[in-house]
């Protein structure tokens, strides 16, 4: 869990910038974002295209179908989210990136913030990645139409990080991955329901005995579902 109380700054270069209202307006996110957790700055690459009708995007050279985000108004715009955010990351969201991971989230809840860049169309110039991007980030293999969902994904798993976030700091550490396991199953009210019981060690109130119940259900999970993450034997 990461300690520090100032807030966590999000750079955000995209082409929709409303769109982040999913993530600004609603649930734990939008709290974090009202109590001043966390900072949004965006970036519009439209404020910085050059010609009356503000074209980002142009043909692919070589021909194909579809367009191709320009160099000049993403990086300008890459170059304004630095400036108001000195020193963090710029990480652009992409189906060729490093597949993300709830470890790549925790050394990133570290930082001071991140700038994400979101493409759209068949995707961005190559040189963008080359003079702007410190870092390629995938949210799968499969392939959004644009970045910004990607962005909020990675928005989301950051904040709930964040000292003060989440209504019981203990929640996230139980969370799958962070003990490198998938999470214990959970049950509420009612105990019985269309014949299925809510497990009897749940009810006992022997707060040993349901640790260990849990752990194992814990790694029971894991084998069955996930055993890439216990490793080789
Ligand atoms: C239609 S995609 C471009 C795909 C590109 N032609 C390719 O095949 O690599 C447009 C934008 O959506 C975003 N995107 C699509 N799939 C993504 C994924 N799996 N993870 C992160 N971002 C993704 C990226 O920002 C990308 O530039």
């Amino acid at each position: 869990m990461v300690q520090d109380l100032t807030p966590y700054r999000f750079g955000l270069v995209s082409l929709l910038p409303d769109s982040f209202a999913a993530y600004a307006r609603y649930g734990v996110t939008g709290r974090a974002v009202a109590e001043g957790r966390v900072t949004l700055h965006l970036e519009n690459p439209r404020d910085y295209a050059r010609n009356r009708h503000r074209t980002v995007d142009d043909r692919p050279y070589g021909g194909g179908p579809g367009m191709v985000l320009m160099v000049e108004p993403v990086l300008a715009a890459i170059r304004a989210a630095k400036l108001a955010s000195p020193g963090v990351p710029v990480v652009a969201l992409s189906p060729q990136g490093e597949r993300l991971t709830q470890r790549r989230i925790e050394t990133w809840a570290h930082l001071p913030g991140l700038i994400l860049v979101s493409g759209r169309y068949e995707g961005m110039d190559e040189r963008i990645y080359t003079l702007g991007v410190d870092e390629e980030c995938s949210i799968g293999d499969y392939v959004l139409s644009g970045g910004e969902l990607a962005a909020m994904v990675v928005m989301d798993a950051i904040t709930r990080l964040l000292p003060g976030v989440l209504g019981s700091p203990g929640s996230a550490v139980a969370d799958s991955f962070s003990a490198g396991l998938l999470d214990h199953p959970h049950y509420t009210r009612p105990e019985l329901f269309e014949g299925l019981a809510v497990p009897p060690v749940l009810l006992g109130g022997d707060h040993r005995a349901i640790e260990r119940w849990r752990r194992e259900q814990a790694l029971a999970r894991t084998r069955e579902r996930r055993p890439d993450l216990l490793g080789p034997g």
